[in-house]
């Protein structure tokens, strides 16, 4: 196990009914609050009206920030900067899903900073000080809610780049998961998606002696495989809603990834996915995950004991032969996603119609996400090429 650093300020307040506790939740950093929410789900749920009349029962001023968009787009980080500098506001108060915390974040270091917003992606070591962030996630996928890391697009560039910093952490995250009930099918899978790849990315590592991280993320993973699809057909169903959401704040909160060394690759790809088309970052990462999986299997045979021990320990297949038991476990999550997650599992059925982009991104994939370095498999671009163009059709077995 390497050292590490874990620094999580975030004050969790986990369950239902908690939401009275939001002026005392805020008032610590100030009564001047940027309200940011997405393209209209909280105003559907009726969470907007309640959250309203409560800043205002507590005299707090807000100023809102609307339609921040899936995949949200450095315009809009840009004008929360600008409301935040026009109205000196103290605190930003986030409610949606990861994107909304997402822009929220790059809003609350842009604020203090003095250029353009997209430098602050491009390079967080220009992330100085930032405003203090208080969120209410309404979807469970990302992590972000307890962690330092921000994605933001820049449709004009076709980038989708990460960014972060530790001021950047939640203060507090409000985790109701009630407000999840209205989460979509297509959502819900592409959350479960993204908290088992953030899993994945972690899990398949080179780093010896990580029997702690490896035992938390293989449970994680576990917890996700089961309540899934409860989800999917019982939306309202409290104790799956709490174990996903739950599951995703600890995939990605530096529980299982500390103490290990190396790179992430599927996100790297799928962020070009989604740079180049805006599709659905989950759902994206479900498609190439199991060709990944495949590639590494054929193409590197040192990674057929960890791809069995996934096999073994998360799906309970049994059998001594690593290879066999590897390839079946991909088999396993392939069929999870396709049949129990119901996700169109090629890239056609998203709308990747066409292959003459798949050089460029593989190419961009291969610089931003530097997967020919310390990755679990290091990728070259004609690897990267080979996994997308794998994931045009179904995979067979
Ligand atoms: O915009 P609204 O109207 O709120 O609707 C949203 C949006 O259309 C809707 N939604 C959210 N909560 C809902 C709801 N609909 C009904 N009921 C609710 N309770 O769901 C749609 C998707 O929302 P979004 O916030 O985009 O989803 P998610 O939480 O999956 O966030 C995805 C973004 O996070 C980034 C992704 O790349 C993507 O941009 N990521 C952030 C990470 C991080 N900060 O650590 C790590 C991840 O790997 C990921 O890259
Ligand atoms: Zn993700």
């Amino acid at each position: 196990m390497e050292n590490f650093r874990l620094h999580i300020p975030t004050d969790i307040r986990f369950g239902k009914d908690r939401l009275g506790e939001l002026p005392e939740a805020l008032a610590p950093f100030g009564k001047k609050v940027l309200l940011t929410y997405g393209g209209g789900s909280i105003k559907q749920s009726g969470l907007y009206g309640k959250v309203l009349d409560l800043l205002v029962e507590g005299g707090f001023e807000v100023v809102e920030l609307s339609g921040i968009e899936p995949n949200p787009r450095i315009e809009s980080v840009r004008e929360g900067a600008r409301l935040i500098k026009e109205h000196q506001l103290d605190v930003i108060l986030a409610v949606g899903g990861g994107s909304v915390v997402d822009a929220s974040k790059v809003i609350a270091a842009a604020a203090y900073y003095d250029g353009d917003a997209w430098d602050l992606v491009l390079d967080s070591s220009k992330i100085g000080r930032a405003v203090p962030i208080v969120d209410i996630l309404t979807l469970a996928a990302t992590g972000t809610e307890m962690n330092s890391g921000a994605v933001i697009s820049n449709l004009e560039t076709k980038e989708k780049l990460g960014t972060g910093g530790l001021q950047l952490i939640p203060r507090v995250s409000f985790l109701d998961p009630t407000l999840t009930y209205t989460v979509s099918k297509w959502q819900t899978a592409a959350g479960t998606a993204d908290m088992l790849s953030h899993l994945f990315e972690q899990y398949f590592n080179r780093t010896e002696g990580v029997d702690v991280q490896d035992s938390l993320a293989e449970g994680l993973m576990k917890t996700a495989i089961k309540h899934g699809p409860v989800a999917i057909k019982e939306p309202e169903n409290y104790t799956a809603r709490a174990n996903l959401l739950w599951t995703s704040t600890l995939s990605l909160n530096g529980l299982v990834g500390r103490g290990r060394n190396g790179g992430w690759t599927c996100h790297a790809i799928e962020h070009e996915l989604s740079a180049y088309y805006d599709i659905t970052h989950g759902i994206g990462l479900a498609i190439l995950t199991p060709r990944w999986m495949a590639f590494c299997l054929d193409n590197d045979s040192t990674t057929h004991a960890k791809f069995a021990a996934y096999g073994r320990n998360v799906w309970g297949i049994s059998g001594n032969d690593d290879e066999t038991v590897a390839r079946e476990a991909v088999k396993k999550t392939y069929d999870f996603f396709k049949q129990d997650m119901e996700i169109p599992m090629t890239l056609p059925e998203v709308g990747i119609e066409t292959k003459e982009l798949v050089p460029e991104m593989s190419q961009h994939a291969v610089r931003n996400g530097g997967l020919d370095g310390n990755t679990f498999v290091p990728l070259s671009v004609r690897d990267v090429e080979t996994i997308i163009l794998n994931s045009f059709q179904e995979m067979t077995f």
